[in-house]
């Protein structure tokens, strides 16, 4: 399909000219367009647009942006024009913690280094928070595949039937995904899978780079309109439903892409298992009531008002010109809908007690689950 070498990374840093280079996933699954990223103007638009989108990535990209900056003000290491400039970037969007968790702490680490090595620790701090988002993924893979093998132990030679949401997967973190890790683990060990995948409006993550992912690896998937989820579970089609968060609070509520909540509740009324998974970098260790304290991003309501990936012309509108129309780009789950966690130190309940249990306040997102 595609002409170049696919990169393995949405983001990276480019060692033979040190430029940060990104898929531009507005344009897949048609064409691999790959876009350098040279200010923080460059960043923010990029979020912004959603050339590079799903939570753990916009955080990597984040906190290249603060590499950027430091760049940018490196005649004086103004560290404090710098941070005015990581603000704005925290700013691009609102919902997804990992963004603002990630340039806090490029820039805290920047802030720790001498003025002259700030720019450069910055770049370490970035590529670091990269490197962990990727084996965050691995060990979310790891622990959430014994969810999918006893489903399959349950009903041999017949494929285990996962929906997901949206796209969680590499191209939304950094390799693996979060909700696509224990599939494509489960894929890895010959359990044979099939995924449902929700088409995902207005934007269609869903239907352009999750079925163009799974499609990649050979995972065996079918794209589904938005509103079938709860039919397929009722004619016992859906076996687990595993979804990715932007956001989730210390009491187990979720933000997630809009329709997210639905999914659930169709899934409690099936008595099917809900999980999300996530690395650590998504909990927000401030909000404890996810309904009224996420900020629930809401985009160009153009978005919903054309037919996705044709220019705006009078054919491709899809209602009645003078209709408004809203565009709400994520929903909350409440944490009694989900069955649970699948994280980086292993799977726990929806429930402040057992996710603080898992992890504690120091040293998050740093130790692997074998010495947690
Ligand atoms: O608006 P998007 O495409 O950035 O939304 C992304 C999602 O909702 C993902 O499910 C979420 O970021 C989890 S990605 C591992």
């Amino acid at each position: 399909m595609f002409q170049q070498k696919f990169p393995s990374r949405p983001i990276w840093l480019d060692e033979s000219d040190g430029k940060i280079r990104i898929i531009d996933q507005r344009r897949l699954p048609g064409e691999l367009v790959i876009s350098e990223l040279n200010t923080v103007d460059d960043v923010i638009s990029a979020i912004k647009k959603m050339m590079v989108r799903g939570a753990p990535l916009i955080g990597v990209t984040g906190a290249y942006g603060v590499y950027l900056a430091f760049g940018e003000n490196q005649a004086a290491a103004d560290y404090k024009a710098a941070a005015g400039r990581a603000s704005l970037i925290k700013a691009a969007r609102p919902t997804a913690v990992n963004l603002a968790w990630a340039v806090d702490r490029t820039l805290e680490k920047a802030g720790q280094a001498p003025p002259e090595k700030r720019a450069e620790a910055a770049r370490l701090e970035a590529s670091a928070i990269a490197g962990l988002e990727a084996e965050n993924s691995r060990n979310i893979g790891r622990y959430g595949l014994p969810l999918i093998e006893s489903i399959a132990e349950k009903k041999p030679g017949k494929p285990v039937n996962i929906l997901t949401h949206c796209n969680a997967g590499w191209l939304a973190c950094i390799e693996e995904g979060t909700a696509t890790a224990p599939i494509y683990a489960a894929h890895r060990h010959g359990i044979p899978v099939h995924v449902w995948v929700d088409e995902t409006r207005p934007l269609n993550q869903g239907a352009r780079l999750t079925a163009w992912e799974l499609g990649a690896a050979g995972v065996a998937h079918t794209v589904i309109t938005d509103n079938a989820g709860g039919h397929l579970m009722q004619k016992g089609l859906v076996d687990i439903v595993i979804v990715g968060t932007d956001r989730t609070t210390y009491t187990g509520d979720v933000a997630n892409k809009i329709g997210t909540y639905l999914k659930a509740l169709a899934a409690r009324d099936n008595n099917i298992a809900f999980y999300v998974a996530l690395p650590s970098s998504t909990f927000d260790w401030h909000l404890g009531d996810g309904v009224s304290e996420i900020p629930i991003e809401e985009r160009d309501p153009d978005e919903v008002r054309y037919m996705p990936g044709f220019e705006k012309t009078r054919e491709n509108l899809l209602m009645p010109e003078g209709s408004a129309a809203a565009n709400y780009a994520f929903d909350v789950t409440p944490a009694r809908l989900v069955t649970g966690f699948i994280t980086e130190r292993g799977i726990c309940r929806a429930e402040e007690e057992a996710i603080r249990q898992l992890f504690s306040k120091s040293g998050l997102n740093r130790k692997s689950p074998e010495n947690s």
